[in-house]
Order: structure tokens, then sequence, then C-alpha cells
């Protein structure tokens, strides 16, 4: 992509594939069991609540996207953003199933969020997508820039192998320890903090 966006890659991570989609889709059920904890823990540190108007960064095929417009029901609404329109068409469909009335889409790096009208969501998530922003402070820079006063942002991100518990424990998992992050709260036990 010009201007310094990230290049699409081959990978889950920022492909815009729609094999990668589907595959990306099929794994919804096992994700939803597994992540569930570290979804209600974000939820709960950007302030998803009845009502709320939300940004997803990076949302791929929508599962926290789904979750989060039934938390903020009809009175609220998300907006889910990624780079890859494959991902995102995935994601309008989950919507359709679900039924759900609250939901856009629009496809966005997460690096361009400065295109986002100013102060206009009360809460920001990214599950597992911060990970691949290639310019983070931008990205970061431009969810504030969105974010009403008192707005508040969590993602999950991988961390390093050795700080996962689990993966040290079972010697199996190249998978890393997820890491809670709010730009706007104190530490929170699990998780660690940015400002
Ligand atoms: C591992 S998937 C996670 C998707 C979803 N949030 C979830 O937890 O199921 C990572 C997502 O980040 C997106 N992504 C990668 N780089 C991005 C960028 N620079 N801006 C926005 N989205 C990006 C990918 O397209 C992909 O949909």
């Amino acid at each position: 992509m010009a201007g310094g966006l990230p290049k699409q890659r081959d990978s889950v991570g920022a492909s815009d594939s729609r094999d990668v989609a589907s595959r990306w889709r099929r794994g919804a059920a096992v994700r939803a069991d597994a992540l569930s904890p570290l979804t209600d823990a974000m939820f709960e540190l950007a302030g998803v609540t009845v009502g709320s108007r939300v940004l997803d960064v990076g949302a791929g095929t929508g599962d926290q996207t789904v979750l989060a417009a039934h938390r903020v029901g009809p009175s609220g609404a998300v907006l889910a953003t990624d780079v890859s329109a494959s991902m995102l068409q995935v994601a309008r469909d989950a919507v359709r199933e679900a039924g759900l009335g609250n939901v856009q889409t629009r496809t966005l790096a997460a690096e361009q969020m400065s295109e986002l009208e100013a102060r206009s969501f009360d809460a920001a998530i990214a599950r597992f997508s911060l990970q691949f922003v290639g310019d983070v402070g931008r990205a970061l820079a431009g969810v504030r820039r969105a974010l009403k006063p008192g707005g508040r942002f969590a993602a999950v991100v991988f961390s390093a192998v050795e700080k996962n518990p689990s993966a040290r424990r079972h010697r199996r998992s190249p998978v890393a320890w997820p890491v809670g992050r709010s730009l706007n709260r104190g530490p929170v036990s699990g998780h660690s903090t940015i400002r």
C-alpha cells in the first residue's frame, strides 16, 4: 500500500485472500470458546456497554464484532474495520446470520484511523490485530482521535512465548499469552497497560 501503509501479506495477519478468510471463519467456534475470557476482559477494559458506539480495529471475520454488537444492543453500534476486504465480507455474513442491525464495516487499515470522525466513539477494541500493524503509533494516535473524551481502548495481542505460562507448561504452543492493553486505565490484574 502507498503512504507507508501495510502491504498485503500471505497469512491470516494481513491477507486479502478469500481462502484465508474462510479458513479463519471455520475456526470461529473453537476460538469463541477459548477466547471468551479474553474477549470479555477486553470489552470490560474498553467499557463496551449497552448503548456504546464501538470501533473494532482489525475486526477480521467479525467474531468479536458480533459479540460487541450483542453487548451494546440496538441502542449502540459497532464499526468493524480491517485492512482486508475479504475478511470484512465474511464478517458481514456473520452479522447478517446473527440478525444484527447495528454493525457497519469499513475497509480501513489501522494506520488510517484518522480518516474517522474525531470524538465519535465511546470505546475501541482490537483483538489479535495490533501485532500485525506496521505503524502502531500512528494507529493508536488515530484511535485516540476517534474516541470521545473519556473513551477507552483495549486490545488483546500476542506477547512473547516466554511470557506464556500455558506454552511453558505444555511445551507445545507457539502462541503466546495475550496481553490486554488499555489507553486510559491503570493496571488490571493479568494485563499490562499503556498510556
Ligand atoms: C488474526 S486476525 C484477527 C481477527 C479478529 N480480530 C479476531 O480476533 O478474530 C488479524 C486481522 O488483522 C488484520 N490486519 C492486519 N494488519 C492490519 C492493519 N494494518 N490494519 C488493519 N487490520 C489489519 C487482518 O486482515 C486480520 O483480519
